[in-house]
């Protein structure tokens, strides 16, 4: 059975640290859940490490639909919780139909919204509707170009204090978690202390209730710029990378099927 949501807002007060990792397809979320994450994000980072896209604004609900399908069919454990993509939730009546494909016909378990104040109509409609909420606040990924890009939020006084306002709206409207992207250490610890639910830092330093990277991150799939906060547990590109270019030449010099690799 999958870990009821209301487990992971009570890790915070048995200081339980929550670990959160992205998924997209079968394999890996069977893989993640298997080694017992508390939550697996499909998040729409997926149109930058697995789509190509140069950001995740053009992920469309029928990409998050398909992906969090093949992840919601691998995971029996960790909450499975969906992104929706930009301009899936402008309105709230808008907000409450996609949230509810997400759970009804992809299979998640509860979703993921960026913004705070911006979006406050919208959180209230979907909670109201009994879907469970997961804010996100800070460097918010949808928006990045209104906030000059991907870079760390809230380190002057008037942007932390609207973070932290907007973490506190949340809350008060019935998210269960907050995430807070790349904003300084000490503005998450504030966020972490006020508020009751967990929050989930990216980039945000040490003191938040759990932690989550995108998998393509972590396993080192990824070749480009890595940031301060990404720590690589695996050098996937670099083994996936040496096994292509053994088996090219495997098959180049005829080593590669073997007479045991074939029927007779
Ligand atoms: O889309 C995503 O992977 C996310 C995480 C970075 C929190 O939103």
């Amino acid at each position: 059975m999958r870990t009821p949501i209301k487990k992971i807002y009570d890790m915070k007060a048995q200081k339980e640290k929550i670990a959160v990792l992205t998924a997209y397809d079968f394999p890996m979320a069977r893989i993640l859940d298997e080694a017992g994450v508390d939550v697996i994000l499909v998040g729409d980072s997926l149109g930058m490490v697995v789509l190509g896209y140069e950001s995740t604004v053009p992920v469309t609900m029928r990409d998050m639909l398909h992906h969090t399908r093949a992840v919601a069919r691998a995971v029996r454990k960790a909450v499975v919780v969906a992104d929706m993509p930009f301009g899936s939730y402008d309105i709230p009546e808008r907000a409450l139909r996609n949230a509810l494909r997400l759970i009804k016909e992809g299979g998640a378990d509860a979703v993921k919204l960026e913004g705070g104040q911006t979006i406050e109509k919208q959180v209230a409609h979907l909670v109201h509707a009994g879907v469970p909420v997961m804010g996100h606040v800070g460097m918010t990924p949808q928006t990045a170009t209104r906030l000059g890009g991907y870079r760390v939020q809230g380190r002057d006084s008037k942007q932390a204090a609207q973070i932290l306002k907007d973490a506190l709206l949340l809350e008060r409207l019935g998210a269960f978690s907050v995430v807070l992207e790349c904003v300084p250490g000490p503005l998450a610890q504030k966020i972490t202390r006020k508020l009751k639910c967990p929050t989930i830092g990216i980039g945000a330093g040490i003191h938040a209730d759990g932690q989550v990277l995108v998998l393509n991150d972590m396993l080192g799939l990824e070749s480009s710029v890595r940031p301060r906060f990404v720590r690589q547990y695996a050098q996937f590109g670099k083994a996936a990378r040496k096994a292509a270019l053994v088996y090219i030449r495997d098959v180049k010099e005829s080593k590669f099927p073997t007479v045991e690799e074939s029927f007779h």
